[in-house]
């Protein structure tokens, strides 16, 4: 069987890697660890300079990005609301999620939230590309965490029937 140990990097757009690679220092304290570059496609050789900029993300986790400056002007994704597809950081806990909101918008950043997610809360935010930006801090208990893994994968079920959300984990929003 295949084990997978851990993410060892997802790769996005981006559209400048250096304003990126300074960016994701300044605002998130996110370090440049790597960045690889070629004049040409690796696979087919076809000329096409990239730059490939790989970003500490902590614990060995690490966030890429690609400058590839002769295609199209980078876009998203129009069928797909702006809240969906995001890269969502975790932070140690409430008081670094409140700090990291109040550290964001000191330096001109527009910060939505925290949003309780009942076994978390979330911070929303843009990058300079507009990649929408998570922070989270996990406010659950060992129990709670349990219970949701628990009916996983009936409600993945379930939905997969009706497309309306199972009520396994009503609970969750009743903390609200
Ligand atoms: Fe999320």
């Amino acid at each position: 069987m295949i084990q997978v140990e851990k993410i060892h990097h997802v790769a996005y757009r981006c559209k400048d890697a250096k304003i990126t690679a300074n960016w994701y220092q300044e605002h998130l304290n996110m370090g440049l660890v790597l960045a690889i570059a070629e004049d040409e496609v690796p696979s087919t050789k076809a000329p096409d300079p990239y730059m490939h900029i790989f970003l500490d993300a902590g614990n060995e986790n690490v966030l890429a990005f690609f400058e590839i400056p002769n295609s199209p002007t980078m876009g998203r994704d129009e069928n797909t609301p702006a809240w969906v597809q995001h890269i969502a950081l975790r932070v140690a806990d409430l008081a670094a999620l409140i700090a990291a909101k109040a550290d964001l918008e000191s330096k001109g950043v527009d910060v939505l939230g925290p949003v309780n997610h009942g076994v978390f809360k979330s911070i929303y935010f843009f990058d300079p590309n507009g990649h929408r930006l998570e922070l989270a801090a996990n406010t659950g208990t060992t129990e709670q965490y349990q219970e949701l893994h628990r009916v996983a994968a009936a409600m993945v079920e379930e939905w997969s029937v009706t497309k309306r959300a199972p009520r396994h984990a009503a609970w969750l929003h009743q903390q609200d």
